[in-house]
């Protein structure tokens, strides 16, 4: 199957944290893609003697194309409850959270949120979401189904709990390694499928439980483990009295192997020095979910120790919806920029969209394959309208620099932003022909 799309074009090739904008990235006024069997063969500057013979681009003239966006921390099957008004964490997961997720153990149900999660995530922009399940196997099955026939590269994971959770979402340690133990071997590594190992955090698994997560992330190959860390004040405190024996929060995974490369931390707000200098010297990642953390009023994430810093966290982002607020990046992006201004630090747009992009990719250890628009990588990309509406039409007539667009478009975007979505070099959805899948 071969493919192209024409029009102007942004990859990042560098990380902006560490070098001047301008040297990290490129772009193309009028530039050429070109796609066989849904890998990117070619990209540059458009010249008509490379458009394959018999094919028609699909061009974009005024738009923006860029590699689609990663959603690295999210949890499909709170979809039905987000925008729950009131409280913080550990309120708002007994209030809300657990009872939504005790409808996944029917399938039917969860298979009607993975589709319509998927849908939203593409009309956001975003190609490869990793998600948490609920304590359900079938809730892993229904999200990888899903996400097989679109062809998504994505991951999730079996939520892991045998303790302090409603019974019906409850498994035990050993019940819980077996079937992420299946989950994984059916999943993981199938087309562009990745399984997650995924105490859900501290407090709701036993020592015994994070052990055997540990265990199975030792005997899988290339698994990722995901969980939360450090959110929420009231969390730290209760992590300190179910873990009196560890140094701090992060030494609670540590101790059972669960710090280490493809290890992937939502929100890491409430670190201290130690907990910083492990995550660096591991090679583990922190998920930056600026809506999630205002919604829930968690705290102020440290963007600048994460990654302007002499021994940097490698460091994703993510919407952690349903605490996060929006599926579109542009939202997450613009609330990480506040964020950044409330702690008087620095977020240019050159590093927000990197972030979205090639950073995060790099941060998941999937660069290889995604996060950039160069040959031999999977052409899952975003065609992005930076005049969607009256608003930001008018707004980019003043723009000096593309740096100003995409200031802009990060700052008053959403889902009329997405002109269309490619995964694999198909287009999954079209914001203007109401087909989109
Ligand atoms: N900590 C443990 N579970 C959750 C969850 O579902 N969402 C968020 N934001 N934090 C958590
Ligand atoms: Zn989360």
């Amino acid at each position: 199957m071969i493919a192209a799309l024409r029009g102007p074009y942004l990859s990042y090739t560098a990380n902006p944290f560490e070098d001047a904008d301008s040297v990290c990235h490129r772009y193309e006024a009028d530039g050429l893609i070109v796609i066989e069997d849904g890998i990117i063969v070619s990209a540059g500057a458009f010249d008509a003697a490379l458009v394959p013979v018999g094919i028609t681009p699909d061009h974009y003239p005024d738009g923006l194309i860029m590699p689609g966006f990663i959603d690295a921390h999210v949890h499909y099957p709170q979809m039905p409850m987000i925008a729950a008004h009131g409280r913080q964490l550990l309120e708002w997961l007994d209030h809300y959270v657990f009872p939504t997720e005790l409808r996944y153990r029917d399938i039917d149900f969860a298979r009607a949120v993975a589709r319509r999660f998927l849908r939203e995530e593409l009309r956001a922009g975003v190609t490869t979401p990793i998600t948490y399940c609920t304590v359900h196997p079938e809730s892993v099955d229904a999200y990888f189904e899903e996400a097989l026939q679109l062809g998504l590269r994505t991951g999730a994971g079996k939520v892991l709990m045998d303790r302090n959770a409603p019974d019906g979402l409850l498994d035990t340690a050993q019940s819980g390694y077996d079937a992420s133990k299946r989950l994984a071997a059916r999943w993981h590594g199938r087309d562009r499928l990745f399984y997650a190992v995924t105490p859900r955090f501290a407090p709701t698994s036993t020592e015994a439980q994070l052990y055997l997560a540990g265990t199975l992330l030792r005997e899988g190959d290339g698994l990722y483990m995901q969980t939360h860390l450090a959110e929420n004040r009231d969390e730290l405190a209760w992590v300190q009295r179910l873990f009196p024996a560890s140094r701090d929060y992060l030494d609670v995974y540590d101790r059972f192997g669960l710090v280490g490369p493809r290890c992937l931390f939502g929100h890491a707000i409430h670190l201290g020095d130690r907990e910083w200098a492990l995550l660096a010297e591991a090679g583990a990642t922190v998920v930056h979910c600026p809506t999630s953390n205002l919604f829930l009023g968690s705290g102020l994430f440290n963007l600048k120790r994460a990654l302007v810093s002499a021994n940097p966290v490698r460091t994703a982002l993510g919407s952690d919806l349903g605490a996060g607020t929006s599926f579109s990046p542009f939202a997450t992006l613009a609330e990480a920029y506040k964020i950044a201004q409330l702690r008087g630090d620095v977020l240019t747009a050159h590093q927000a969209f990197y972030l979205a992009t090639l950073g995060s990719a790099r941060a998941i250890d999937q660069d290889r394959h995604i996060g950039s628009i160069e040959p031999g990588r999977e052409a899952d990309l975003v065609v992005l309208d930076p005049v969607a509406t009256p608003l930001l039409a008018d707004r980019q007539r003043y723009a000096e620099s593309l740096e100003d667009t995409l200031f802009i478009l990060m700052t008053m975007g959403d889902d009329r932003t997405v002109r269309a979505t490619y995964v694999a070099g198909r287009k999954l959805h079209d914001r203007d022909d109401g087909r989109g899948m």
